[in-house]
């Protein structure tokens, strides 16, 4: 028995969702069958079709480079594209490499296992090009084995130190390449003890293993990088980037690093944020950092990815001026066109840390000249630990459909992202991961929707929420529409009732300090970490205005005018940009204070209607899946009362001002 799920790769019989005759033969152009990827697609499609349909395909290879269907109507050109179509006798895949290969083999599978009729879904063929060149799952898995920010279980790539292979590793590999991944750093941006170790030769054999295997499928893998590796592993006494012993050193242990891990895509490195080393310690800017690397790495056809997570963590609570929001903008705007071409800088989806609602970040829009790659959450940090559910494909589509005004034409996250806006090969988009060893993965079952969800959208951002939703449900835990329906509605709205029970109008924070779960209103506000809600007896928030930190002017017109606006800013915002008295009234009629009471109210009734929908599903779905997640409701609960009964009471004692509606508060 394996000790781990196989979610929406595990093929169980379906329904045929039509005729399924064609799915008898396969053709592919463009590959001959014999490469790794390839081989890989055609043993998952047969493996998936006899499972589900107990169809045995044949296949047929055909040039590279053949006539492509008549129905797909274009040339293949990228890479990773690929076409479907359908032929009298047969499905015909087009595609110029295995990786084409594979996401067509994945769509048809999806297809199937969403008992679709594909005599409908490729009638006029189906020419599919990913979204974004980088989609990339960022694991904060120490090597230890314990997970940083992780909520389901231990790491399933160390034990001790070590780096485990298993067949977990290669199922992991299908699971995220069946979604659309392309690439995974597997180990924490936090880079100490053992980790540093990884580009010695301590570690080389295994990951020159791992790197194969996730080759297979079309992902590179990339490691986090520890900033001062010249000190901690070199014997140097420095790690300036200007410094000639320090890039001397680099250059040897990068051609041994890629020498012995050939499939090695580059490196992420967190430098000069919470305690790690950085440029800085020299006098140096990121840029001097990033681009050292990046020019030794490049022989190799590598890139570095840098962290824009860079702030004064250290911060004095007494201090109005220093406003960490602005600090992503202020060390990196200024070197704007100076990082070289294989440096991509990650950027953090708002300015602060992946708070349930924050501004975009302004780096995002704000930089013309530079790689940009969007970084977004799927480890429930502030978001309810996988114990709460919390369905994060809504508010990334917000975040991608943002538009920064930066360009005429194409200036949404999404477009810059996807590498329009600058015309860059060197982008696309990164998720901090939720998976552990957990049976399922996730913890909370359902907290994989955010796993299949973030791949889904990573290749597609033009799928809606609801679509990811239902296919997510439809490939792990039923087909009854009923189900289907209950499921995805009780996912859908999952984000806003979060908010609603916790941090009101986009303020944030007022979570336990360390852990970030569960609520302590005034948990960050004495603190060191630049976190505050300036509540007192009139009023709560931040002035970031003009007449106050002037990050709210950071922005391209006309978003700057609107955030730095009381009246303009939309509601979901306004404690973010204003500090505000508790009697202002917002866009909706309500008064702040009322505002407060009636979402914490709400969100906590809602919370429980996630509950009662769910335990409608009894005898429904899978009996493991359904206590999974019933008993994680109970912990939801329990949390969102928390919320919402400090939430009010905290603001009854500081306002003085009693709830219209004369509901109790402590
Ligand atoms: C947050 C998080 C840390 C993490 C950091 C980062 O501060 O709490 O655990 O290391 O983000 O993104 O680097």
């Amino acid at each position: 028995m394996k000790n781990y799920a196989d979610l929406w790769i595990g093929y169980n019989k379906r329904q045929q969702g039509g005729d399924c005759n064609r799915l008898k033969k396969i053709y592919i152009n463009g590959s001959s069958g014999s490469d790794r990827i390839t081989e890989n697609a055609v043993h998952e499609l047969k493996n998936g079709l006899k499972s589900m349909l107990d169809i045995d395909p044949e296949m047929v290879y055909g040039q590279i480079g053949a006539p492509i269907a008549a129905t797909c109507g274009k040339e293949i050109l990228d890479s990773e594209e690929y076409c479907i179509s359908l032929l009298d006798d047969g499905v015909s895949i087009d595609a110029k490499s295995g990786s084409g290969v594979l996401y067509a083999v994945f769509d048809i599978l999806r297809n199937v296992s969403c008992e679709r009729d594909i005599n409908e879904v490729y009638a006029s063929g189906k020419t599919v090009r990913p979204s974004n060149p980088l989609r990339m799952l960022n694991h904060w898995d120490n090597m230890d084995g314990s997970i940083e920010r992780g909520y389901s279980g231990e790491s399933f790539f160390y034990i001790d130190n070590e780096i485990v292979i298993d067949d977990r590793t290669k199922d992991y590999a299908r699971l995220i390449a069946s979604i659309g991944i392309n690439a995974v750093v597997i180990n924490n941006v936090n880079v100490k003890q053992a980790a540093s170790y990884m580009i010695t030769d301590r570690y080389f054999d295994k990951l020159a293993e791992l790197g194969e295997i996730f080759a297979g499928y079309g992902i590179k893998l990339f490691l986090s990088l520890n900033y001062a590796s010249t000190i901690e592993i070199g014997g140097l006494d420095s790690a300036d980037p200007l410094d000639e012993k320090v890039i001397a050193w680099w250059k040897d242990k990068m051609a041994e690093v890629f020498k012995k891990i050939p499939t090695l895509g580059g490196f992420l490195v967190k430098a000069d944020s919470e305690g790690r080393p950085g440029p800085f310690t020299y006098g140096r800017t990121q840029a001097d950092g990033a681009n050292m690397l990046a020019d030794i790495v490049k022989d190799y056809g590598g890139i570095i990815i840098w962290r824009c997570f860079v702030y004064n963590c250290k911060q004095d609570w007494r201090d109005r001026k220093t406003d960490r929001a602005r600090a992503g903008y202020d060390n990196f705007m200024p070197m704007d066109g100076d990082y070289h071409d294989n440096v991509i800088l990650q950027i953090k989806n708002g300015p602060m840390d992946f708070q349930i609602r924050e501004p975009v970040s302004p780096l995002l829009g704000g930089l013309k000249k530079t790689n940009q790659m969007l970084e977004v959450q799927i480890a429930q940090e502030y978001t309810g630990h996988q114990i709460d559910v919390c369905f994060l494909i809504p508010e990334f589509k917000e975040i991608l459909g943002f538009k920064t005004y930066c360009s005429e034409k194409d200036d949404t996250v999404g477009d810059i992202i996807n590498g329009k806006t600058l015309g860059s090969r060197y982008s696309g988009i990164a998720a901090v991961t939720n998976t552990g060893n957990d049976f399922n993965w996730t913890g909370n079952y359902l907290a994989g929707a955010n796993l299949f969800g973030f791949g889904r959208l990573s290749f597609d951002t033009e799928l809606s929420s609801e679509q990811i939703a239902e296919e997510f449900v439809r490939m792990t835990i039923s087909q009854d529409i009923d189900v289907v329906k209950t499921i995805v509605g009780i996912l859908l709205p999952s984000r806003e009732i979060y908010e609603r029970y916790t941090s009101p109008l986009g303020i944030g924070w007022m979570v336990q300090p360390a852990t970030h779960y569960g609520c302590s209103v005034d948990g960050y506000e004495y603190d060191r970490w630049g976190t505050y809600h300036r509540a007192d007896h009139l009023g709560i928030g931040v002035d970031r205005t003009d007449k106050g930190t002037g990050y709210a002017l950071l922005y391209n017109e006309p978003n700057a005018s609107i955030y730095n606006s009381p009246e303009k800013c939309p509601d979901e915002l306004v404690l973010f940009f204003h500090h505000l008295p508790y009697t202002h009234k917002l866009h909706s009629g309500k008064t702040v204070i009322q505002h407060i009471y009636d979402t914490h109210f709400e969100g906590y009734e809602e919370a429980k209607g996630l509950a009662a929908k769910w335990d409608t599903l009894k005898g429904k779905v899978d009996d493991e899946i359904f206590e999974n997640v019933r008993e994680r409701f109970d912990r939801q609960l329990v949390n969102a009362r928390e919320w919402c009964d400090q939430v009010n009471s905290y603001f009854f004692r500081k306002s003085g001002i009693p709830d219209e509606k004369g509901r109790e508060i402590y």
